[in-house]
């Protein structure tokens, strides 16, 4: 493990390559990455980073946020894991939704997508006026949709968009469950994907850990079901769960709801650090330190593989959703 690590920084030097990775890659990957972060910090970074050869850990649609945002760096993947929750939604589903909401006589929507979306989708979002948030800067996006009047169509994790309607004091609704009358009362309509990951964790976690602990506190991800989010103490993205639970005496007890990984390295800082399940992301979990090694040496040895690229009239349209959101974060 180790050669194979030496090996990694060896190609990443000759490469002047640039490796990044998401908080939920394993340890052995984080262990080599110069930048690792929540999906917005890992976007802003990569993409203005100097140097042109990108390598992303992580899952399809961060690297392919970097790609469109920076369409003149090259950006390879180790895996092309794709989110399960990403997938739930196409162009065509994307137009589908829209052809439900008209036919309900709903013709202006203002559609912001979770940055967990295919380019495809970014690209028919950008294209409708619409644009992308992550969960860190959720909230911020809410704000200006709702200064601007419209409702809100928002794709595809139901549990983030309910979460942050009822953060905004707004109604929402779920489209293609809830009833007629529901949605067109609904400020918010949410399109129903979701997090196989962050649905483990159900309010009789919370109930036991409290029985358990009366003074702990519970850190969720913002992809939790609603239900567990109004329990909680504090919610915010992987990056906010980071500096929060690191702000805390480590005496404090935390029972922190998101991916398994990252929770491991809190509490070998913190044993009080405490998981109810063991949250794996399967596809964050896919690349390991054997496939960053292949594909830095394919890529020295011109026979590069798993190349992100992104067609030229969706990435115009994807950027489009992406600026506006850096613009208001
Ligand atoms: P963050 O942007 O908070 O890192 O979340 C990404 C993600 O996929 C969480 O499941
Ligand atoms: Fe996607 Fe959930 Fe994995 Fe995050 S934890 S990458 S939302 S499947």
């Amino acid at each position: 493990m180790q050669d194979l690590a030496q090996s990694v920084q060896k190609l990443l030097g000759d490469l002047d390559a640039l490796l990044v990775a998401h908080f939920y890659q394993k340890d052995e990957i984080i262990a080599l990455a110069q930048i690792t972060g929540d999906s917005l910090e890992l976007a802003r970074r990569a993409s203005a980073s100097p140097q042109n050869l990108i390598v992303f850990c992580g899952v399809g649609f961060m690297g392919e946020s970097v790609k469109i945002l920076a369409p003149q760096k090259e950006v390879i993947m180790p895996k092309l894991a794709c989110c399960s929750m990403a997938r739930m939604i196409d162009s065509s589903y994307f137009d589908q939704s829209m052809q439900m909401l008209q036919r309900l006589g709903i013709h202006d929507v203002l559609p912001i997508t979770y940055i967990n979306s295919s380019a495809g989708v970014k690209a028919k979002v950008g294209a409708m006026g619409g644009l992308v948030c992550t969960s860190a800067n959720a909230s911020k996006i809410f704000d200006y949709a709702q200064k601007k009047g419209q409702k809100i169509f928002f794709l595809p994790d139901r549990c983030l968009g309910m979460n942050l309607a009822r953060a905004h004091n707004l109604k929402s609704a779920l489209l293609g469950l809830d009833s007629p009358e529901q949605i067109l009362r609904a400020d918010v309509i949410c399109y129903n994907g979701f997090c196989a990951v962050h649905q483990l964790f159900k309010p009789s976690d919370v109930a036991f850990f409290r029985e358990k602990y009366p003074d702990i506190l519970v850190v969720v991800h913002p992809e939790c079901d609603p239900s567990v989010v109004e329990l909680a103490d504090f919610v915010g993205s992987t990056s906010q769960i980071i500096q929060f639970v690191r702000s805390l005496p480590l005496e404090q007890k935390v029972a922190v709801g998101t991916e398994f990984n990252l929770v491991k390295r809190l509490r070998a800082q913190n044993t009080y650090v405490l998981s109810s399940t063991l949250p794996e992301c399967p596809t964050m979990n896919e690349t390991t330190l054997g496939d960053l090694f292949e594909v830095l040496k394919a890529y020295k040895n011109h026979r590069a593989y798993n190349r992100i690229e992104v067609d030229t009239e969706v990435a115009k349209w994807a950027k489009v959703a992406l600026d506006r959101m850096l613009e208001l974060s």
